[in-house]
């Protein structure tokens, strides 16, 4: 049993591991930097009022409580912006910082 039970930790400390590539603390710095003037929980933040006409309620307004996001998405969008979003150059956010977003936003599901 306890063999078993060490097994289990190993196995999921693996998963764990290999997921959190992106390294989602650094994700979540540098989201709170660049990302949350405007999609912030709240009524004061463009993108999260944009994506609440959006979806109308279907979807959670503040990015950091979807659980449906991809990390193509979130690059996708990023890099291309979309209406007032502005693109993110690498200079501004490089490409590791870019995975560590993403890893930070499509890992909100499982959190709660
Ligand atoms: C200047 C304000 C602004 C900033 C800064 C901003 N966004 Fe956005 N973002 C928006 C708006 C507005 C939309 C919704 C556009 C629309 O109506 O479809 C949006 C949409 C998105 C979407 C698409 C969501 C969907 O379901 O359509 C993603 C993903 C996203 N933003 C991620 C980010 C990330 C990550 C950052 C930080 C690197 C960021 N945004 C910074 C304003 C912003």
């Amino acid at each position: 049993m306890r063999a078993l039970l060490m097994y289990a930790i190993s196995l999921l400390a693996a998963t764990h591991s290999f997921a959190a590539d992106g390294n989602p603390e650094l994700g979540k710095q540098v989201y709170e930097k660049w990302c949350t003037p405007c999609h912030a929980p709240g009524d004061l933040y463009p993108g999260t009022l944009a994506l609440r006409a959006k979806y109308k309620g279907a979807l959670p307004d503040a990015l950091e409580q979807r659980s449906d996001l991809t990390p193509d998405m979130v690059k996708y969008f990023v890099r291309n912006g979309v209406t007032i979003m502005p693109f993110f150059r690498k200079t501004e956010i490089s490409d590791a910082e870019l995975n560590a977003i993403a890893d930070y936003l499509t890992k909100q599901g499982t959190k709660q």
